[in-house]
């Protein structure tokens, strides 16, 4: 597979050809996905939840995300990885934002990095790509700030919402930003957004009408306990796992495993 840089994303937008993103975690979803073809791997704070067992995004720390991302890495080497930034990594000043994105780059070798935020964090998404970091904004549904918002709702839904959405979205592509993702807002709004911006959307339940998509990579395979509405279970890995598992108990248990095969 060609190899993908930030110009990849510019040229795919105007090819007109779709961005698959997909979150991994570790080494072996990262092969599992780098095999399959997927264009690019986002280390994503979704490992609070998915692999940490954590019950939201907000625990996760700079050094559980770095230990991950450094595995997605191991896993891929060859692929663009794109480091997912902690809550809590950038919002406190722009100078620990700027150490921590450093961080991702040069200790564990991410070829960008991604933040939650709007026409808010432009200027310090300008001062990151002015050092050298590419930078994926993300607006819409924003996971981190779940605590404010009351819960996790879909964005843009009314006409001012929509507007402030094109502006972030505008001022983030102003900043420097290579990519911006755009959460759980109307698929109108997505498209518009899309077809106003120069750099390439990449979507999660918003609508078909982005430059690409991203999926979370447990919801893809069928192992997460809750399926969210913007995904779509490509198999039942979950259950083939407890299947898995049960059958190898129940071998143990019966005294049918190991077999003379197994044994030396
Ligand atoms: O961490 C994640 O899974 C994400 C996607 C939802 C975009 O940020």
């Amino acid at each position: 597979m060609a190899e993908i840089t930030v110009n990849t994303f510019h040229k795919r937008k105007q090819a007109n050809e779709k961005l698959v993103m997909v979150t991994a975690y570790d080494a072996m979803g990262a092969a599992a996905a780098f095999e399959a073809g997927i264009d690019i791997l986002l280390a994503g704070d979704s490992m609070a939840n998915t692999a940490l067992g954590y019950k939201n995004t907000l625990p996760l720390s700079m050094e559980e995300a770095l230990f991950h991302t450094a595995a997605v890495k191991r896993g891929a080497p060859e692929a663009f990885v794109v480091f997912d930034m902690p809550f809590m990594s950038y919002q406190i000043s722009d100078e620990e934002a700027m150490r921590n994105a450093a961080r991702a780059i040069k200790e564990v070798h991410a070829d960008a990095v991604k933040l939650e935020g709007g026409a808010d964090y432009a200027p310090l998404i300008a001062k990151l790509v002015h050092a050298g970091i590419p930078v994926m904004a993300h607006i819409g549904l924003l996971p981190q700030k779940v605590k404010t918002s009351g819960g996790y709702k879909a964005a843009g839904k009314t006409e001012d919402a929509a507007k402030q959405l094109l502006e972030d979205a505008r001022k983030v592509e102003d900043a420097g930003a290579f990519s911006v993702v755009l959460e759980c807002m109307p698929a109108a709004v997505a498209e518009n957004i899309t077809n106003t911006i120069s750099i390439p959307t990449i979507g999660i339940g918003s609508g078909l009408g982005c430059s690409g998509q991203v999926q979370v990579l447990t919801d893809v395979l069928g192992i997460s306990s809750f399926t969210p509405r913007h995904a779509r279970h490509y198999a039942e890995i979950g259950q083939i796992m407890r299947q898995a598992l049960k059958s190898y108990a129940d071998d143990v248990r019966l005294g049918t495993f190991p077999g003379k095969e197994n044994s030396f």
